[in-house]
């Protein structure tokens, strides 16, 4: 089987490259800026005539949460338009648009996990972006699966944990918001879970999915930190605060867990807790 991967250099993105050199029997092709932008539908159009994907795994976004909040135009070209342009593509070749968005769709005000029927309402303009990306998927209407994901990190890129380990390297004590509940995301058992979705759809199916994924398990950012400094072994003392003490331009949902009943059901998934996972990045980070 084919299988295009759009922002293949992000978090993402390079687990899926990694996880490919496993998976002998699909052929891949990995696109990102500057080759593929995923906002140019010539581009994209040609891309896909070329590489005749069953599925396309868009991992390409805009994930700059604050910067959206000066730059919305950016946030939405990319986050809305770019994956109109990959549901149209998909679309007319007939291919499975395998989309990734986010629990910032959730304003944080529920109770208990949110569900893919609860109705979202984001607080950010990246939180608009994103959910406005999936309704624009949902018109244009491909075979489409939309799996929500929070809080990833990877060995790639930059995220929460790498600056940990460099502020924890750097400093003895730090202050981090323990008002915030989610859950930690390895971005390598994303990847996981999109290629058991991609090895095991069925073709002859008009998909209109969304799922939740994230690893199991709750934490504040707070506990998140304190994991980082304990399992790399790092003597930075970790000091909870407030999120009033640490504004930041985008507002984020105070909770933001997410229920995975619906993707271990329907497909299987076998999801790990999020301090294995972490323990697991940590141990092959350099
Ligand atoms: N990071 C998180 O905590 C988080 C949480 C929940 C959901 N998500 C979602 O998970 C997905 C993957 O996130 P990630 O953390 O892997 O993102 P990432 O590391 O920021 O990677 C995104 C990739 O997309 C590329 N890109 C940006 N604009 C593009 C365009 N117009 N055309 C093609 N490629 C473009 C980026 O290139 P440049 O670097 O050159 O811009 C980058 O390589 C995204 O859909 C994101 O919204 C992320």
């Amino acid at each position: 089987m084919n299988i295009l991967v759009t922002g293949s250099r992000g978090q993402l993105g390079s687990e899926l490259q990694e996880l490919s050199r496993k998976l002998p029997d699909h052929r891949f092709f990995f696109y990102d800026l500057p080759e593929l932008d995923i906002t140019d539908s010539g581009a994209v159009g040609l891309a896909v005539s070329e590489c005749k994907p069953s599925v396309l795994i868009n991992a390409a976004a805009y994930t700059a949460v604050d910067r959206a909040e000066r730059d919305p135009e950016s946030a939405f070209r990319v986050n809305r338009n770019g994956a109109g342009v990959l549901a149209a593509a998909c679309r007319d070749v007939g291919a499975l648009l395998l989309h990734v968005s986010t629990d910032y769709v959730f304003d944080g005000n529920l109770p208990r996990p949110y569900r893919e029927s609860d109705p979202p309402s984001p607080s950010s303009v990246y939180g608009c972006s994103k959910l406005q990306g999936e309704q624009l998927i949902g018109e244009i209407d491909p075979s489409h699966i939309i799996v929500r994901t929070s809080w990833l990190y990877s060995r790639h890129g930059a995220n929460f944990v790498k600056t940990m380990l460099r502020l924890g390297a750097e400093k003895s004590e730090l202050q981090v918001v323990f008002d915030q509940t989610g859950t930690p995301t390895s971005a390598a058992d994303l990847a996981g879970a999109l290629m058991e979705i991609s090895g095991h759809f069925d073709p002859s199916r008009h998909y209109r999915e969304t799922y939740h994924y994230s690893n199991e398990g709750t934490a504040s950012w707070y506990d998140f930190a304190c994991a980082v400094m304990e399992l790399s072994g790092l003597g930075c003392s970790v000091l909870p605060v407030d999120s009033s003490g640490y504004p930041q331009e985008a507002p984020r949902p105070s909770y933001s867990v997410l229920d995975k009943g619906a993707i271990k059901r329907d497909w299987g998934i076998r999801i790990p807790y999020w301090r294995h996972s972490l323990g697991a990045m940590l141990s092959h980070q350099p």
